[in-house]
């Protein structure tokens, strides 16, 4: 990790970067949001967890419907889970609408009814971490509380120049001193919401609009060329290796597909017929009516999955017979088909290869 220091508020001849970031948000950033404009801290707690992951566009309706059916905390906390999972559908991470049910009813019992004001006590709540509670803090009590999202790591590793993956450890730790002494003494909720603005609207993770940027004059990763490798990526962890065999067994222009079961990769899809091995493939060959020592290698295929890498070897076979029409599970089909079909992604290379003829031989 490494920081390229440049004065920790902006240079001298500089207004400090809260100052810029203030001034930017009065006159570019975005005032008019369901959840702004307000001291209810019940209203900003529910819009910051629904903006934990999830961006202002696609929290605007379920905010306002969450905000008709639960008005206040005495009610989310009396209201029937189901019905709070109901208006929580389709927005995703739905541990978060749990926690903050439970939260609800934590603020009863624990609170007498009134949200906390200390950062202690709502970090103390489910759901609630240092930078959320913060930002509610900030907008409900106008508290001086640094707040570190996603999007502000983003800002800050670009203007400060600091290298390194923000989810690591002491690449965090040196994020949130930083946070800390960038933090004007007053105007904290235009500071707060501009760094939220500035993060979600100009220095967005690919093109930033740098030139219509209030703190571009001292970002570091723009004078050096960087923005585009800052924030660090996340490093590639080496994925294990897994090999498996798939039998393209044609008859008459069709080939035979098997339905995958509904857990694990491509769960529920049609496929082709797979083993671990040779051996076992060989096997599968018999039982399905085709001859192994007559099948030909295609080319391998290599493909990612997020967990590990697939080199898959396709065997080409001919099938004597049309082995289970019958069965469910089991279906044969027409090779000019299988571009409308729907096929794991290297099956479908794979098959609409064929179609079209295409050398799959090394
Ligand atoms: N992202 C997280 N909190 C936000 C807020 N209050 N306004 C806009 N975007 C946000």
């Amino acid at each position: 990790m490494t920081v390229a220091a440049k004065g920790k508020g902006g240079g001298a001849k500089e207004p400090r970067f809260a100052e810029r970031v203030i001034a930017w948000q009065r006159t570019h950033g975005r005032h008019d949001l369901p959840w702004q404009n307000t001291r209810d801290a019940y209203r900003i707690w529910v819009s910051e967890i629904m903006l934990q992951q999830t961006q202002v566009s696609a929290v605007i309706g379920y905010y306002q419907r969450f905000m008709e059916g639960f008005p206040n905390v005495a009610i989310l906390a009396r209201a029937d889970a189901d019905e709070v999972m109901r208006h929580w559908a389709g927005l995703g991470y739905y541990s978060r609408a749990r926690n903050l049910h439970r939260a609800a009813q934590l603020v009863m019992s624990e609170h007498g009814g009134v949200f906390p004001q200390t950062q202690e006590e709502i970090e103390a709540l489910p759901g609630i971490g240092r930078s959320t509670a913060a930002a509610i803090r900030a907008f409900a009590y106008g508290a001086r509380a640094a707040i570190l999202d996603g999007n502000v790591k983003r800002v800050f590793a670009r203007h400060g120049g600091v290298s390194g993956y923000p989810g690591e450890q002491k690449v965090e730790r040196v994020m949130w001193e930083m946070a800390q002494e960038r933090l004007p003494t007053g105007e904290l909720e235009p500071y707060i919401q501009g760094l939220m603005d500035l993060g979600a609207t100009l220095c967005v993770r690919s093109r930033p609009r740098c030139k219509d940027c209030p703190v571009a004059v001292d970002c570091v990763a723009l004078s050096e060329g960087r923005t585009a490798e800052l924030p660090t990526r996340k490093p590639k962890k080496e994925l294990p290796q897994r090999e498996t065999t798939m039998l393209v067994l044609m008859r008459a222009g069709s080939v035979l597909l098997e339905k995958r079961p509904p857990s694990g990769i491509w769960g529920g899809l049609w496929s082709l017929p797979q083993a671990d091995d040779d051996a076992a493939a060989r096997k599968l060959a018999k039982t399905l009516g085709a001859d192994w020592d007559d099948g030909e290698y295609l080319r391998v295929i290599e493909h990612g999955f997020t967990h590990y890498h697939l080199s898959i070897k396709p065997v080409l076979l001919s099938a004597r017979v049309r082995h289970g029409t019958e069965e469910p599970g089991h279906l044969w089909l027409p090779l000019a088909e299988a571009h409308g079909a729907a096929l794991p992604s290297p099956v479908k290379k794979l098959l609409t290869g064929l179609a079209a003829g295409t050398p799959l031989f090394d």
